[in-house]
């Protein structure tokens, strides 16, 4: 979701270049010790400078207010970089600047250990952050030399105004991998202020997703399958095993066994992306939000009537084959299976809807899923109460039709 709403097509984007360049470099070009990324998509425009005897990174950012946050990173992959996330602040007049580190390829954690002074941060008139703003001890996370690598990263188009360092923020919906010559950077300390010497120059890196530099990421595609999967469990594959469960008698039970396999497979197959989204946040990591909790219960609970159906099913059949009747304890067992088996059904209707709570999907969607869960709940307790009755009047009738037996007084059947 790389907005180009402002610049419409590349002759206008290489104008805005030459004007911004023209413009920002006046501003932070005073002092020629400066590397200057530049990412036309994004609107953004990040200078470095690097005091010389200093481990410090003074850095000038000017970057648009309307992605939930603009990041750059000191290192070759997040999960080893020190990333500086940039929002706006409760009143929406500064800055927050949060120094985040990630452990793995994982959403970064807010560092407090590392130092920032902030020397300026405002929102301009333009819908601009900018931020004036000096990394201590920085340089220690990056190789500086002729080809420091770095990283730079936008939110999705959400808003955030926090003062909070540790904001929760959402994955980026585009980033790139860039390297500067930060020996170029290295020179009397702090990026200057605007003077009239002009020194038209180009940026050292750009970022753009023209060449390919700058990419999209946005799309979590294992969380949209977990989603996706576990709607269709909840709301198609759980009701027609139970449909099929209740509608057929004892001789075509195995079709019950092949709808209640696929409905498990499914619901397994479902939660491994689900585990995979999870070791990716801070918020799902140790495994303890709602959302998470219910799924894991929800599928050990499964997974025993799953294996509960198939020792029920083996108990009556081996009992059929030597001519007797089922153990009466059948009878409890089957119940019991029948009414956890719709716990579990109305788990998963609930926990999707938890889930779509816990990844911020827009309300419009989540008020679909709820209408269409009560939707199906709505068309299926009549056919359940139908289907109750005719198998009730069925029994009642084979039961008038059979010769009493003598398992008659133990009020089987
Ligand atoms: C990096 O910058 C230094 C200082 O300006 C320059 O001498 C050197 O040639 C540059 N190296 C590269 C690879 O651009
Ligand atoms: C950034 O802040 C430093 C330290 O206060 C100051 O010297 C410098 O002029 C500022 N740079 C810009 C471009 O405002």
């Amino acid at each position: 979701m790389v907005s180009n709403a402002r610049i419409p097509n590349p002759g206008w984007r290489l104008l805005w270049l030459f004007l911004c360049i023209m413009i920002q470099l006046q501003l932070v070009r005073a002092q020629t010790a400066v590397s200057t990324l530049f990412v036309p998509d994004t609107d953004t425009i990040v200078s470095f400078n690097l005091p010389p005897n200093s481990d410090d990174i003074n850095f000038y950012v000017i970057t648009p207010d309307w992605y939930q946050y603009t990041a750059i990173g000191f290192g070759t992959s997040m999960s080893d970089a020190l990333m500086l996330v940039m929002y706006p602040s409760a009143d929406h007049k500064g800055v927050t600047v949060s120094p985040r580190r990630a452990t793995g390829n994982t959403e970064p954690v807010y560092s407090p250990a590392t130092q920032l002074t902030l020397h300026e941060t405002t929102i301009n008139d333009n819908f601009d952050m900018i931020v004036n703003a000096t990394c201590r001890g920085c340089q220690l996370f990056t190789k500086v030399g002729t080809a420091a690598p770095m990283l730079f990263a936008v939110g999705p188009g959400l808003d955030l105004s926090s003062d909070d360092p540790d904001a929760r923020i959402r994955r980026h919906s585009a980033y790139g991998r860039f390297t500067l010559n930060l020996t170029r950077a290295t020179g009397p300390g702090g990026i200057g202020n605007p003077t009239t010497t002009t020194t038209t120059t180009t940026p050292d890196a750009i970022l753009s997703s023209d060449d390919g530099s700058l990419l999209k990421g946005g799309d979590a595609k294992a969380a949209t399958a977990h989603g996706i999967l576990y709607a269709i469990v909840a709301l198609a594959v759980a009701p027609f095993d139970s449909l099929v469960a209740g509608a057929l008698g004892a001789r075509w039970a195995w079709v019950h066994g092949v709808t209640a396999t696929v409905y498990f497979a499914f619901v397994l197959g479902a939660m491994v992306p689900g585990v995979l989204v999870s070791g990716e946040h801070v918020a799902t990591q140790q495994f303890r939000t709602g959302h998470q909790v219910l799924g894991l219960l929800t599928v050990v609970a499964l997974t025993v009537m799953f294996g509960w159906g198939i020792a029920l099913s083996w108990i009556k059949r081996s009992a059929k084959k030597r001519g007797q009747e089922p153990p009466e304890s059948t009878r409890l067992l089957g119940v019991v299976h029948r009414w956890v088996c719709r716990g579990i059904w109305v788990l998963l209707l609930v926990n999707v809807g938890v889930g779509l709570k816990l990844s911020e999907q827009r309300m419009v969607l989540i008020l679909g899923y709820v209408a269409l869960a009560v939707g199906v709940i709505a068309f299926l307790v009549p056919v359940y109460f139908c289907l109750w009755r005719i198998s009730k009047k069925r029994k009642e009738k084979e039961e008038g039709l059979e010769m009493p037996t003598i398992y008659d007084h133990h009020g089987f059947n």
